[in-house]
């Protein structure tokens, strides 16, 4: 029985609750408001920070599209974005969804232009086009140069607040959603905290839009909000969730004195290797030649890899900078382009007492996006009826092993609308291939070539199914912390991995989970420790069962071509 209208009360529009303040639960939140007749449904809006806390207020590099006729660079077409997209992928996406990330693009940045948001012009006045790493054409729009994500928030958020002002959407921030309530196996509401208080919501439908889970490693591009809440919700209401091993480090972000738990360090995007910078290690040698014929420009977890084999190659501590050399574009621009066309990371690396014009950065790889997620249907639904999911949080398999430079801002924006679409009962009509009836089976679902798993994999109370844990450094950790946990997380599970560190890592946390799950959590930080927890373990878990490397999932212990010379290194503090 639903909350509202169609199922319930006929006079009452069916309510759909919105979580998370990313481009995904911002863009449906407003699609569904604005939605008129018959659809009309009331919208909350739930966030458990301000507004402003994403990470698609991060996000500089842009949002990938091929626009109509004229507007696309010249060559450049659909087919080859969805080709450049499967190729960054291993190949392993779902198909269909990656042709729908294309074609529905251009659609989806008109949507964004509706709204208010603009994107950055050429000198000839036409919309400018960058390039990025794995993409055949420059076709990256882009705002206020490398804050786009920030332009994109803002435009979203001003209209979000307008609709909230009038009454035609309710807001609700600082709330922190604990528990999706379900009723014979449909998600009917959340319950949530706000300022100490517990509260519930019904609904007719919950789109979770909650973004990523960086924080579960020791270095992250992502803000302190991205703790897996989405996911961890979803797994504990039953739903089916895939492509858990497939964790994205970006290459470049900036290697300076970092304090645990406090802001990402800054991403330099990948932008600026499209526009021809290029790495170097401690020596002055540039190693991406040697590891992939585009150099720079090979897809992401590649260039993530090649920094962690050539630092393992030589012998240097697995957490060494490497540098990243942008005084070539400077020289071939002319003085101020990177100014100008990168304002954000130059008045940031400009305050850390670094100018990239002269002399280059020291950067690292970080964690970054989650390809997997919570398995949907193209219709952004999952395997609980009730429940969708949109953004980084979700798997579509749009991203398949490794997402190309750009495609998440759009994945949100794409599926965001297309889950309101399911919700509305407008098209696209339900995908008979969801995950939704395997998962009745309870087995964990996977709509494309992931990994299958089953659902006790790992036990909801921690039962301790991981192996005898190999003795590591780890083990030493001790209790649960945060920092503990990214410190194993990045030892075990980051760009080199090996099968007992996995066997290791799973063990561990099966013992913290033993400890920390047995206490019931009463403030968001408590519950975001407990979501972290969860989501480590499931991702330990999908890549226990890999033992190939592909795309972002790389196993040094069995792929021979491109082992490490020097055994591995672990992260030193
Ligand atoms: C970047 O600008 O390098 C990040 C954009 C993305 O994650 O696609």
């Amino acid at each position: 029985m639903g909350y509202g209208g169609a199922q319930g009360n006929p006079t009452r529009p069916r309510r759909l609750v919105v979580v998370g303040s990313g481009i995904a639960g911002l863009y449906a939140a407003l699609l569904a408001a604005d939605a008129e007749g018959g659809a009309a449904a009331e919208v909350v809006l739930l966030s458990k920070g301000q507004l402003e806390h994403s990470n698609t207020f991060y996000a500089q590099g842009g949002v990938s599209a091929v626009l109509e006729p004229g507007e696309a660079a010249p060559g450049d077409s659909v087919e080859a974005h969805v080709a450049d997209t499967l190729a960054a992928g291993a190949g392993l996406n779902n198909t269909e969804a990656v042709r729908i990330l294309c074609t529905e693009a251009a659609r989806d940045i008109a949507g964004l232009r509706r709204y208010g948001v603009t994107f950055d012009a050429d000198a000839q006045g036409d919309t400018a086009l960058g390039l990025e790493a794995a993409h055949s054409a420059p076709r990256i729009l882009h705002a206020g140069g490398d804050a786009t994500g920030a332009r994109i928030a803002r435009g979203l958020i001003a209209a979000v607040l307008e609709r909230a002002v009038s009454g035609r959407l309710r807001l609700e921030t600082g709330a922190f959603v604990t528990e999706l309530t379900t009723a014979d196996g449909r998600v009917t509401g959340v319950e949530y905290l706000q300022n100490g208080e517990r509260k519930s919501l019904p609904a007719d439908g919950v789109l979770l839009a909650t973004g990523g889970a960086g924080r579960v490693f020791a270095r992250t591009s992502n803000p302190s909000v991205a703790t897996a809440d989405g996911l961890a919700l979803a797994w504990r209401a039953g739903a089916a969730v895939g492509d858990l091993e497939f964790f994205q480090f970006h290459p470049t972000t900036m290697a300076m004195h970092e304090v645990a738990g406090g802001p990402p360090p800054l991403l330099v995007s990948e932008a600026v290797r499209g526009e021809g910078a290029v790495l170097l290690d401690a020596d002055g040698y540039r190693f991406m030649p040697d590891h992939h014929p585009d150099a720079e420009l090979a897809p992401r977890d590649v260039v993530s890899r090649s920094i962690a084999l050539h630092l393992a190659r030589t012998g240097a501590p697995a957490d060494s900078p490497v540098f990243l050399d942008a005084r070539g574009i400077e020289a071939s621009r002319g003085p101020g382009f990177l100014a100008r066309r990168f304002p954000t990371i130059n008045a940031a690396t400009g305050a850390a007492g670094y100018d990239w014009t002269a002399e280059p950065l020291p950067v690292s790889p970080a964690a970054h996006y989650w390809m997997g997620g919570v398995s949907t249907d193209l219709g952004g639904r999952t395997s609980v009826p009730g429940l969708y999911a949109a953004g980084e949080v979700a798997c579509t398999g749009a991203q398949g092993a490794n997402r190309l430079a750009s495609n998440s801002l759009l994945e949100g924006l794409v599926f965001g609308r297309r889950a309101v679409e399911s919700f509305l009962g407008a098209e696209p009509s339900h995908d008979s291939t969801a995950p939704r009836a395997a998962s009745a089976a309870g087995g964990l679902t996977l709509t494309h070539a992931s990994a299958a798993l089953s659902r006790d994999v790992i036990g909801r109370e921690g039962s301790a199914t991981e192996p005898e844990g190999v003795v590591t450094s780890w083990s030493e950790a001790g209790v649960f912390s945060r920092e503990a946990l990214g410190r194993l997380m990045t030892g075990a599970a980051g760009v080199l991995r090996t099968g007992p560190d996995l066997d290791a890592a799973a063990a561990q946390l099966a013992l913290w989970a033993g400890s920390i799950d047995s206490v019931e959590a009463s403030c968001p930080r408590e519950f975001e420790d407990r979501n972290l927890l969860l989501a480590a373990r499931l991702l330990v878990a999908a890549a226990r069962k890999r033992t190939v490397s592909v795309g972002a999932h790389y196993r040094a212990d069995t792929d021979h071509a491109s082992a490490p010379t020097h055994s591995m290194q672990r992260i030193s503090s």
